[in-house]
């Protein structure tokens, strides 16, 4: 049993211990945070497509960074999977691409906004997540759900 002032040092003790290190990882991360998001490459085009990934409520469906709804595939590393042209072509017309599956809204956008999406998703991509997603195995899995299989 700890005497009352044992208590109350290993309390103080404690205390002053975690806080310090609260501090120090706090500090930590405000002095990796622009490194590790690359915001200086944050340029106007991606932030037209951040705008229009927020007002056209992609993550109504997807996830971004693992925030969003699990309707649609995870998009953070989506370029790792798909070309720029691919999703260019998706994401003008995504109903001739996976004819009889889950749909996604036909939006129309111009090219610039488009680019402006592929930029914004270049740019998630970019930041540093410490490996986050451990991309799921998209494509061993639509092979295994038997789904029909993913057109390039
Ligand atoms: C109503 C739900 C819904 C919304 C809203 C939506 N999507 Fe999708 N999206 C889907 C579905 C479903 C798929 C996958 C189709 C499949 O696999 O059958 C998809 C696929 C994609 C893909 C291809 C991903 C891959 O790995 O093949 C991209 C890129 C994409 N969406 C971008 C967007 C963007 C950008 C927005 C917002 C402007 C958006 N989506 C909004 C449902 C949605």
């Amino acid at each position: 049993m700890l005497s009352k002032s044992q208590a109350r040092l290993f309390f103080l003790g404690g205390t002053i211990l975690f806080s310090l290190i609260f501090l120090w990882l706090t500090l930590d991360t405000i002095r990796q945070t622009p490194a590790r998001t690359h915001m200086a490459a944050m340029d106007e085009q991606v932030l037209l497509g951040r705008k229009l990934w927020d007002e056209n409520n992609c993550m109504g469906c997807h996830t971004i960074l693992g925030e969003g709804a699990y309707y649609a595939p995870e998009l953070t590393n989506v370029l790792d999977r798909k070309h720029p042209e691919w999703i260019r072509a998706f994401i003008r017309n995504p109903q001739a691409f996976y004819p009889g599956r889950r749909k996604m809204v036909a939006y129309d956008f111009t090219d610039e906004e488009i680019d402006g999406l592929i930029a914004w998703f270049r740019w998630v991509q970019g930041i540093d997540t410490n490996g986050f997603p451990k991309d799921p195995p998209l494509r061993e899995w639509i092979k295994d759900s038997g789904q029909a299989s993913v057109k390039e």
